[in-house]
C-alpha cells in the first residue's frame, strides 16, 4: 500500500545547524597521508594538499571538520605537529599500530580548512587519554592567542600570524571505551573533563565544548556514563558526543537497512538523559548533541587485524578503506535523515571520515580521487537540507526485522528553505518492491516539482571503484507529480530520494 505523510509549515522540528554536515579527518591509515595531503602528487598545491580532493570536499559540502582523532588523539602530542617539518619527531601511533611522521600537523590542518573555504570550520579534539589540563591549555594558547606570549609567538614564528580561532573543542575521544589509550571510568573522566573545561574557559569563556558520551548505544555503561559525566560537567560544556557505526551483522540485511531506528532511539535516549540531569540540577540550560562519528562501517575487517596481533608500524597503511555499495548508501542516507529529524538537539554531526578511511572520497597514491556511493546523499543533503526541518509523521507499510521488530519501509524528512522551497529526503527500505508515496501539502504554496533525484540500482551491490569510478550516480525519477495540493511519486526498491518542490 501507499506510504503517506503531510507537510505543514506550522509543524516544525527546528533549524538545521550547518554543523550538522561536518566530517572528520583522523591520522589513521590514508585519511591524511595520500588522502588530503600528498606532496608530489600531480594535483598537489604548494602546501602539498591534493587539489583534486579539495574540489571533491567542496562539492561534498562539509562544514566542521573534526581533527586529529579519534582514537589517535589519545596519544597525540600537539607540539610534535608544529614547527619546521624536518624537525618533527616520528612517533608510534598506538591506536592504529602505525608510525606517525607528523609531516602534516596543526598548521597544515588549518591551511586545509582555509583552502576549502569559509564554510569549513575547525573542531579540535584534545588528548585527555594520556595528557590533561596543562597540555590542553598550551594548545589552546598556541592556537588561539593573538600574540605576546611565548606560545603565541611560537605560532607566529612557525608562519601562522593569524590565530586559528578554534571555537569548537572535543574533550577527549571515546573515553568510555576499554580500547582507548588512557580509558577512564565515568567518574574519572567527568572530573577531568570538568577541570579541563573550567580551565579552558579561563582563557576564553566563549569556547564551545563537547564532553565525551558513549562510543555506541550498546556500550554496557551507556546512559549511566552520560548521566555521571554530565553531573560533573553540565554547567561547563555545551554538547555531549554520540558515536555510531552500522554494518549487516551475521548477514542480517533487513536489520541493517533499519539502522536508523537504532540511531534515532540513541539520540532520543541521550536527549532524555541530558534533560534528566538538567531537571535534577534545576537548570534552564539545554545540552545539545554532537553526533561526531557516524557512518556505515564494516568494522569486523579492523577487528580481524586487531585480533591478529599484527604490529608492523607502517606509515599510512591501507586501513578501513571500505568500498560502499548502493545498499550502503541507502542506509547512509537514512542515517542522514535520522540526524535531520532531530535537528533541534543534534546541532553538530561529523561523518566519519572524510577521505579513504570509511569515507565518501577515495584516492590512489599518485592517482585519481573519486566519489563513493555515499558521497551523493551527503552532498545533496548538505546542499538542499538547509533551513527548517518540518515535523514529518510517516504512515508507512512495514516489514519485519530481527533487531528492531516491525520497521517502516519509508524513512523520510523534509526541510523548508528560507525562500519557501521544500526538499523531501526519503528512503525506501524494501529490497524488492517499489513504494508509492503520497505527500499532502498544506499552506506551503508549492506548485512544481523542481527535481526528483534517485540513488538506486538494479544491482544493489554496485560500487564506484578505481577501475570504474563513475559506475554509480543519482538519476532523475519519472512520474513524480504535484497536483491538487498533493505530491505523488514512486520510490524505487532500495533507494535514496531527494524531491525538491517550489
Ligand atoms: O573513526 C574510526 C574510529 O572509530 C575512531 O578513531 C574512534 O573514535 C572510533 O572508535
Amino acid at each position: 500500500h501507499t506510504a503517506r505523510l503531510t507537510l505543514d509549515p506550522a509543524f516544525t522540528i527546528g533549524e538545521v545547524n550547518p554543523r550538522l554536515f561536518g566530517s572528520f579527518v583522523e591520522h589513521l591509515g590514508r585519511c591524511v597521508y595520500t588522502g588530503v595531503f600528498e606532496p608530489g602528487h600531480p594535483s598537489a598545491d604548494e602546501a602539498g594538499l591534493r587539489t583534486d580532493v579539495l574540489d571533491l570536499v567542496r562539492e561534498l559540502g562539509v562544514t566542521a571538520i573534526r581533527y586529529p582523532g579519534g582514537n589517535f588523539v589519545s596519544g597525540y602530542k600537539w607540539e610534535d605537529s608544529v614547527g619546521p617539518a624536518e624537525d618533527r619527531p616520528r612517533r608510534l601511533d598506538l591506536a592504529w599500530r602505525s608510525t606517525e611522521t607528523n609531516r602534516f600537523g596543526l598548521s597544515e590542518y588549518i591551511a586545509f580548512l582555509r583552502k576549502i573555504g569559509p564554510q569549513a570550520e575547525p573542531m579540535m579534539a584534545v588528548n585527555l587519554g594520556t595528557r590533561g589540563v596543562a597540555e590542553t591549555l598550551e594548545l589552546q594558547e598556541y592556537a588561539n592567542h593573538p600574540s605576546g606570549t611565548t606560545l603565541a609567538e611560537q605560532r607566529i614564528a612557525h608562519g601562522d600570524k593569524d590565530p586559528f580561532d578554534i571555537r569548537l573543542w572535543c574533550l577527549g575521544n571515546e573515553m568510555d571505551g576499554p580500547w582507548q589509550t588512557g580509558h577512564k571510568t565515568a567518574e574519572e573522566y567527568g572530573r577531568l573533563a570538568a577541570e579541563t573545561a573550567r580551565a579552558m574557559r579561563q582563557i576564553d569563556p566563549t569556547v564551545e565544548l563537547v564532553a565525551c558520551g558513549s562510543s555506541s548505544q550498546s556500550m554496557p555503561t551507556f546512559a549511566d556514563w552520560e548521566a555521571k559525566v554530565l553531573a560533573e560537567t553540565y554547567d561547563l560544556v555545551d554538547y555531549i558526543s554520540l558515536h555510531a557505526y552500522y554494518e549487516p551483522q551475521d548477514g542480517d540485511v533487513d536489520s541493517f537497512l533499519a539502522s536508523a531506528v537504532d540511531m534515532e532511539s540513541f539520540i532520543e535516549n541521550v536527549v532524555a538523559t541530558c534533560d534528566h540531569i538538567g531537571a535534577k540540577l534545576k537548570s534552564k540550560k539545554k545540552i545539545n548533541l554532537s553526533f561526531d562519528e557516524w557512518n556505515v562501517w564494516y568494522i569486523s575487517g579492523w577487528h580481524a587485524i586487531e585480533n591478529s596481533g599484527a604490529r608492523d608500524w607502517a606509515e599510512a597503511p591501507r586501513l578501513l578503506e571500505d568500498n560502499y555499495s548502493v545498499m550502503d548508501a541507502v542506509v547512509f542516507g537514512s542515517l542522514l535523515i535520522a540526524l535531520l529529524r532531530h535537528a533541534d538537539r543534534v546541532t553538530v554531526a561529523c561523518l566519519a571520515q572524510l577521505v579513504n578511511v570509511i569515507a565518501p572520497i577515495l584516492t590512489e597514491p599518485g592517482g585519481p580521487a573519486w566519489r563513493q556511493t555515499t558521497f551523493f546523499p551527503f552532498a545533496q543533503a548538505s546542499k538542499h537540507g538547509r533551513g527548517t526541518v518540518l515535523d514529518v509523521r510517516v504512515d508507512s507499510p512495514t516489514y519485519v526485522t530481527a533487531k528492531y521488530g516491525e520497521a517502516d519501509l519509508l524513512h523520510a524528512t523534509a526541510v523548508r528553505a528560507d525562500d519557501g522551497t521544500v526538499t523531501v529526503f526519503a528512503v525506501n527500505r524494501s529490497r524488492t518492491e517499489a513504494l508509492p508515496l503520497h505527500i499532502g501539502l498544506t499552506g506551503l504554496g508549492l506548485t512544481s516539482v523542481v527535481e526528483h533525484s534517485v540513488l538506486a540500482d538494479a544491482d544493489p551491490d554496485a560500487r564506484n571503484t578505481l577501475a570504474d569510478p563513475e559506475r554509480v550516480a543519482p538519476h532523475p525519477a519519472e512520474g513524480t507529480v504535484l497536483a491538487d495540493g498533493a505530491l505523488t511519486a514512486t520510490l524505487e526498491p532500495l533507494s535514496w530520494n531527494m524531491i525538491r518542490l517550489a
